[in-house]
């Protein structure tokens, strides 16, 4: 199992390309299934993630053709050859839920296996479940898989009203709304930039959709959709990330592609915590030179508040910050795992179910930790660039799922970074 090696206390100078959106890809590709016509999206990640969904979108039957290295596929699935998505795929990915609503709509059945708890909490699915029985899905959950049908004519438009925000449901019941007969009205729907990017996609393929970024969205069902061509949005997770590394060890860097109104709600915390960002040409120039970062408070919210996906990396700034921060976790249930780690770095924390309070400290100390989930990985990389020594991060196969060749894009710009085979 691969390690990654950093050595601390190098001032950053230079341009870190970022990649398109990883949540945004992997709600992109099932959308293929709803149609018979090539879908073919640009500025594809290069991720482990995007590589397990291609592998259960071609056990469906889809034609999955990766050029330009991965950064274009082509996914056609005009002859589907079946409407399993087995257990030993999903359960690697959790995403790979989102089959279900696509193969229900347009082949009127499937069978998807619970993709079960990860780290970070028990990540149930009753919201997927309960919106496609709105649209008229029968469920049958048994021997861990949920067995679907639709209506013999097919979805019929509904309405959807969830009881909290969900990402994934509200992609699910979306995708499935564009092929259900009459109109679906979703209310309390998730507003990430990837549900905008969703919708832009299914648009360019002939769907009929109102009201994507607001918390309700309109869908009037066609009888199918047609080819398309779609640039995946620019990943705001990767981008907040990499705009972290100055910040917390000196220097600046340049996220090329970045965009503000990506990442409005964790710029303000940046700006209150003393750094700069410059909007440029090219994207976001984030720069730190003086003295050691203020302290500030952070809650987690849906989109358009703080996202819970940064919340692991802006943890590794303020453990160097000069004051107390309050840090709330208010989507998942687990989500300070990456503290026991920090804490074997020197950092002080103190972790009271989903509120953790950090006392920043002058300088960390490297040591070797180890990452328990894609977002805290990365969190220790940042909090390694800080810190006095040599910090090893052990089982980085989370890292890769998320992060395009992370030890190159950090050395690039003068990070000491890198990868140690199989540790
Ligand atoms: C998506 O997960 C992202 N994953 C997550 O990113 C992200 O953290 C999350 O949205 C929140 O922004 C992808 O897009 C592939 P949710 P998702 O449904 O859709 C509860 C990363 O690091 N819930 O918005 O699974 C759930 O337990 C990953 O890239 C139910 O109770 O998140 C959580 O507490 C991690 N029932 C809350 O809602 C359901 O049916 C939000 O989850 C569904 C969710």
């Amino acid at each position: 199992m691969d390690s990654i090696l950093v050595e601390g206390g190098h001032e950053l100078a230079g341009e870190i390309p970022i990649a398109g959106a990883k949540n945004a890809c992997l709600t992109l590709m099932p959308a293929t299934l709803l149609s018979d016509g090539p879908l073919t999206l640009t500025n594809a990640p290069r991720l482990s993630d995007i590589q397990t969904m291609t592998q259960l979108l071609q056990s469906l039957g889809t034609e999955v053709t990766q050029m330009q290295g991965g950064q274009v596929l082509s996914l056609s699935s005009h002859a589907l050859t079946g409407t399993r998505a087995d257990y030993d795929i999903v359960r690697k990915m959790r995403a790979s839920i989102l089959v279900l609503g696509p193969l229900l709509a347009r082949e009127g059945r499937a069978e998807v296996s619970l993709p079960g708890g990860c780290a970070i909490g028990a990540r149930p699915v009753d919201l997927h479940l309960s919106a496609l029985e709105k649209l008229g899905a029968e469920l049958d959950l048994r021997d861990g898989y949920v067995h679907a049908t639709a209506p013999s004519g097919g979805l019929r438009g509904g309405i959807v009203d969830f009881p909290l925000v969900s990402v994934g449901a509200t992609e699910n019941v979306l995708m499935a709304a564009t092929l259900a007969r009459g109109t679906t009205e979703i209310r309390n729907a998730a507003r990430e930039p990837e549900i905008v990017d969703l919708a832009e996609c299914l648009r360019a393929m002939g769907a009929r959709i109102e009201g994507e970024g607001t918390s309700t969205i309109t869908v009037e069902g066609v009888e199918a959709l047609s080819p398309a061509t779609h640039r995946v949005v620019s990943d705001r997770i990767e981008l907040g990330t990499y705009m972290l590394a100055p910040a917390i060890c000196g220097g600046w860097v340049e996220c090329i592609g970045g965009r503000m109104d990506l990442v409005a709600a964790f710029c303000e915390k940046l700006d209150a915590a003393g750094i700069t960002i410059e909007e440029t040409a090219r994207g976001l120039k984030v720069s730190r030179h003086n003295g050691r970062v203020r302290a500030v408070d952070v809650a987690t919210e849906p989109f358009p508040g703080f996202p819970t996906d940064l919340q692991a990396q802006m943890m590794a700034l303020l453990c160097t910050a000069d004051g107390v921060s309050r840090l709330e976790e208010n989507i998942f249930e687990n989500r300070f795992m990456h503290a026991p780690e920090l804490m074997r770095m020197g950092a002080r924390i103190d972790v009271q179910g989903g509120h953790a309070t950090v006392t920043g400290v002058e300088r960390l100390k490297g040591a070797p930790v180890m990452a328990t989930d894609l977002r805290a990985s990365v969190s220790l990389i940042l909090a390694g660039l800080a810190a006095e020594g040599e910090t090893i991060v052990n089982r980085v196969y989370h890292l890769d799922r998320g992060y395009e060749r992370v030890e190159e894009k950090l050395g690039a710009v003068g990070a000491r970074v890198s990868r140690v085979a199989g540790r």
